[in-house]
């Protein structure tokens, strides 16, 4: 593994009312993730690209926005022209996936294909070599606060040695449920870049926390 492991808070989990001052909070981590839920592919409503462009004006840090929508090949110029730096989306819902990673490319941003739990690690090994990220669902998308599924464990490690086979290096990238107790696990498995909603904005004291993710998962 080339890629240093990243901590990326979850605004989802954040006060809606203090968004600026829950950004700021978290100004020690690597990544912002940005949840877009359409309340169709996902049974819940969240925010689109009029709030990410705002996030991306207030934070230094880069974004990835992880869209959990039914039609991701109809709405991905929204969030690239919001400025995501990285744009996720989910294989189950793409149309066009390859065509999608194309336009992605074009526009100097980063593509990635997100799987939920009932998506076999294999469905992504055609595109590893083409994209920047991979994020395998550790919970069923929808809402923050789950809990972590072990057994999505195994798919990591298969993601991870698929990636390892063919010399790619994409951020795989893990999401839900994870915290102090989980975060070893997914990262021994292969992940390197962890989300955290509720296990960060859940801690009275944010930039300890993704220190504290950081130094667990880095095994120190
Ligand atoms: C779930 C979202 C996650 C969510 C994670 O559908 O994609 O990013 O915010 O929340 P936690 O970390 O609380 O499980
Ligand atoms: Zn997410």
């Amino acid at each position: 593994m080339t890629k240093p492991i990243s901590i990326a808070p979850s605004i989802l989990s954040a006060d809606f009312m203090g968004l600026g001052a829950d950004l700021d909070a978290v100004a020690t981590a690597d990544w912002v993730h940005y949840d877009v839920m359409d309340g169709h592919f996902v049974p819940n409503l969240s925010f689109g690209p009029g709030i990410l462009k705002q996030v991306k004006a207030r934070t230094a840090l880069p974004v990835d926005a992880h869209l959990m929508v039914s039609n991701p090949d109809d709405v991905i110029d929204d969030y690239i022209k919001a400025r995501a730096d990285l744009v996720t989306f989910h294989l189950e819902a793409a149309r066009d996936a390859a065509e999608m990673i194309g336009r992605i490319h074009a526009s100097g941003r980063g593509a990635g294909i997100a799987i939920s739990p009932d998506t076999p690690a294999e469905a992504v090994f055609p595109y590893l070599a083409d994209i920047e990220l991979i994020l395998v669902m550790t919970v069923y998308p929808g809402f923050g606060g789950q809990s972590f599924i072990d057994a999505m464990l195994p798919k990591i490690a298969q993601v991870r040695a698929a990636c390892d086979r063919i010399g790619a290096d994409p951020w795989i990238q893990v999401d839900g449920g994870i915290g102090p107790d989980t975060v070893r696990r997914a990262a021994d498995a292969g992940a390197n870049l962890l989300v955290a909603g509720s296990g960060v904005y859940g801690a009275r004291d944010r930039a300890a926390r993704i220190a504290e993710l950081k130094r667990i998962a880095e095994g120190a």
